[in-house]
């Protein structure tokens, strides 16, 4: 009988193409997503188009703080905690309300839910911006933790609950902190996607500070392939970092994106945003030698692959 996998978030970004591959390798799936509108919906509708035609997909279009989760969890092996409100720079102000319910308060939650079940992993989509900024380079999962957005806030939060429910309950969680993903279906508010979009277009946009701030770019396949090792690690570690190992300066990014460039493109320089961490650079010694995660994909080739997917979304009539 095939196993089956609770995935959360699974419309957004990274939840889609992870519940896909495990369509595709055999999973059951069950996907939970409340549809938040941080970015156009139809984007997630699009997403979920590609779950939809497996016989083993069943989605629950609700937030993890209303759904009946007792049902959800029914028979579930695995639960990948995808769901969250992500987005560094927005997460100032009141719209920290949707960061406390869908970050900590869902996390919570789904804690709670799955501390008495049979589950075999809880793999938690923790984040780089946990960090904040350092000299030390690269991070190192037993380095300093201190975020400099409430985004990271809440995310560490998260990250803690989740450790702390396997110390008091068994809860089998174990955290990936994944660096800046890219590629096909990356959130909209995103640099490779709005610099794409520009250049596409052949219209401005906007670099926050110089340009010389760095980030471990990481190509989603590359991203699911951590979550499928860590569904099976047997080891005693609970936290890792998962960086593509590309890690580069946005005016980098910018320079391989130019190959895309309409006439138009405009690239201008505004102050940096507050909650941006300077650099980011993944120490990830620790996937490699326990979980044997080696990223694939060079930046070149996943931007291309990114631009690909652009071209297509780019026909459809998005809100911006
Ligand atoms: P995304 O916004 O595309 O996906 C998140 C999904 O979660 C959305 O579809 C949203 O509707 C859903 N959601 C939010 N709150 C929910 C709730 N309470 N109940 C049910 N569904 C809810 O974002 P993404 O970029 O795919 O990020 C996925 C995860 O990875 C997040 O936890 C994020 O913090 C983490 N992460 C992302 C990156 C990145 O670079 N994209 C880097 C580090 C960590
Ligand atoms: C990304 C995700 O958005 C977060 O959800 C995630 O938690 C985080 O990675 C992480 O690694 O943990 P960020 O690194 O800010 O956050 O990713 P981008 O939005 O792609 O920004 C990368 C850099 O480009 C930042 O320095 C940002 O200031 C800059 N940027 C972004 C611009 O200069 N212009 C833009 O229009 C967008």
């Amino acid at each position: 009988m095939a196993e089956k996998a609770l995935v959360t978030g699974a419309a957004g970004f990274i939840g889609s193409h992870l519940a896909e591959e495990l369509l595709k390798t055999g999973f059951e799936v069950v996907g939970i997503d409340s549809l938040t509108d941080y970015y156009d919906v139809r984007l997630k509708q699009r997403n979920l188009d590609f779950l939809t035609p497996h016989d083993g997909f069943q989605f629950i279009a609700q937030s993890i703080n209303d759904a009946n989760l007792e049902a959800a969890l029914e028979g579930v092996s695995y639960v990948f905690h995808q769901a969250a409100q992500a987005g560094v720079r927005a997460s100032w102000g009141s719209r920290f309300e949707d960061y406390i319910d869908c970050n900590i308060r869902a996390t919570q939650k789904l804690c709670e839910a799955v501390k008495n079940k049979p589950v075999k992993k809880f793999v938690y989509a923790s984040s780089s911006s946990v960090y904040g900024d350092t000299d030390r380079l690269p991070m190192s999962e037993d380095g300093l933790v201190r975020p400099v957005s409430p985004y990271g806030v809440t995310k560490l939060d998260a990250e803690n609950m989740c450790l702390l429910y396997r110390k008091s309950d068994g809860l089998p969680a174990v955290c990936l902190r994944y660096f800046t993903v890219y590629g096909p279906r990356q959130r909209p508010d995103m640099a490779i996607h709005r610099f794409l979009r520009g250049a596409l277009l052949g219209s401005a946009v906007e670099v926050y500070g110089n340009g010389e701030q760095t980030r471990d770019f990481t190509y989603v396949s590359d991203i699911v392939a951590a979550n499928i090792l860590a569904m099976k690690y047997e080891g005693g570690e609970t936290v890792f970092n998962i960086g593509g190992g590309s890690r580069v300066s946005v005016n980098y990014v910018l320079d391989l994106i130019g190959r895309y460039a309409k006439p138009d493109f405009d690239v201008r320089y505004k102050a940096g945003e507050k909650g941006d961490v300077r650099h980011t650079y993944a120490d990830t010694t620790r996937a490699r030698d326990e979980l044997s995660f080696e990223p694939k994909m060079t930046l070149e080739n996943g931007i291309e692959l990114q631009a690909e997917w652009m071209k297509e979304i780019l026909q459809l009539p998005l809100a911006d």
